[in-house]
């Protein structure tokens, strides 16, 4: 195990009506003026908007809105944020929804502050230091960004998507986490927010420093409990108690802790933002034709651990390293095909995806070398792609 720092320094409130609690959390933050982020409707409909509306309007905080946000969100909108904030003498953000929406709100929050272009982060010509403190309202567990340090955006220009990783700087100050808001989600993006809080989890399993036994078995225990209940929030869409252990395990999934003491990977996010950057594809959906493609270049070439993710998270008994491993990649994808996700581009509706142009942007964006399981090159993850059709 490696030498770390671990710091989550989110207050989690979960359960029914914890949105109801919006108003006091802004309030011990210290929020006088609010900035309120939301979807394209669904925290309207549901009624959770005006909850936390009237939460902070009691809580005596005074509060604008930015509604619209799209998934795999865009420049434009942040830049609108930051020019509301600073004409409204706005002090915090809450989020009312999805990585999406968070993720704008971290931006907006980044950027009130920074007298340059809020993109400089994204880029890497800024490091970020201080931000508007965030609050989150959580509408669909998938993402993990109501307990991650990181910012993912698409700047329009160019359809570049860059994930911000900050340690602490871009952590919500609260999550209000009530898993009844998650009834109305459409299977599609129930299904999808599973696959994408596994990858995350796996991205940090998948790591080639030794004796993790703790966090090995932290994020097999996650992983058998999300396959679990994954079924039965198919099955019942408003099954609280299911609801309720598929939203709490993609907030572990990503808030750090199966990362301790180790080095990650994240190949599979960067390949798959390429997609979604280039294609608007769900980021879940794209994970899961990507990771199964991943682990199947891997079996290939450092087996080890996928037969070891096969045997503990599969009960995949097959003794030869390499076949437990394609073993347990096959378990995977029928897992991912038994809630309705897609596991090849076709099944993604992408019959024809430029790999040559997403390995270039690939590289540019992300570097020569990628991922932290094995070191991959542009042959490699060309190959990945290929592994995907
Ligand atoms: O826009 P509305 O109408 O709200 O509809 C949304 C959206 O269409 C809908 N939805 C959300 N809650 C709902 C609901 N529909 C009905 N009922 C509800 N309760 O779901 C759709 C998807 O929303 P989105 O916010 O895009 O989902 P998700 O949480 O999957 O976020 C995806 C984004 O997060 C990034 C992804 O790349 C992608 O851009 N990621 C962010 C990470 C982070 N900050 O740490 C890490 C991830 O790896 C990921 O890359
Ligand atoms: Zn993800």
């Amino acid at each position: 195990m490696e030498n770390f720092t671990y710091c989550t320094p989110t207050r989690y409130i979960f359960g029914t009506g914890a949105e109801n609690s919006a108003g006091a959390e802004a309030t011990a933050t210290g929020i006088t003026k609010a900035l309120i982020v939301y979807g394209g409707g669904s925290a309207v409909r549901s009624g959770v908007l005006g909850r936390v509306r009237g939460s902070l309007s009691d809580a005596g905080i005074e509060s604008v809105e930015l509604g619209g946000i799209e998934p795999n969100p865009l420049d434009g909108p942040v830049r609108t944020g930051i020019d509301m904030c600073r004409n409204n003498g706005i002090d915090g953000i809450i989020a009312v929804g999805g990585g999406s929406v968070i993720d704008t709100a971290k931006a907006i929050a980044l950027g009130v502050p920074y007298p340059g272009d809020f993109w400089d982060f994204y880029a890497g010509k800024a490091t970020p230091a201080v931000a508007l403190p965030v609050g989150v309202v959580l509408t669909i567990p998938a993402a993990g960004s109501e307990g991650s340090g990181n910012s993912v955006i698409t700047l329009s220009e160019g359809k570049i998507k860059i994930s911000l990783r900050t340690d602490f700087v871009l952590r919500p100050k609260f999550a209000l986490l009530n898993p009844e808001l998650t009834f109305t989600l459409p299977p599609y993006q129930t299904a999808s927010g599973i696959a994408d809080m596994m990858a995350h989890i796996m991205e940090r399993y998948f790591t080639p420093t030794p004796d993790v036994e703790i966090t090995d078995r932290v994020s097999e225990g996650i992983l058998k409990a999300i396959i679990a209940e994954a079924p039965k929030v198919m099955a019942n869409p408003n099954d609280y108690q299911a609801r309720a252990n598929i939203m709490w395990s993609g907030t572990l999934a990503h808030n750090g802790i199966c990362g301790t003491g180790r080095k990650e990977d994240w190949a599979s996010h960067a390949i798959e933002h390429e997609i979604s950057a280039m294609y608007n594809v769900t980021h879940g959906a794209g994970l899961a034709v990507i990771f199964p493609a991943w682990m199947t270049f891997m079996a290939g070439r450092e087996p080890g651990k996928i037969a070891q993710f096969a045997r503990r998270v599969f009960d995949v008994t097959t003794t030869d390293t390499t076949a437990a491993a394609m073993e347990g990649i096959q378990c995977l994808k029928s897992f991912f095909g038994s809630i309705g996700l897609p596991v090849t581009f076709a099944e993604l509706c992408l019959d024809n995806p430029d790999i040559p142009e997403m390995v270039r942007r690939l590289h540019i964006n992300k570097g020569e070398v990628i991922g932290g399981y094995l070191p991959l090159r542009a042959e490699d993850t060309a190959e990945i792609y290929r592994l995907a059709l």
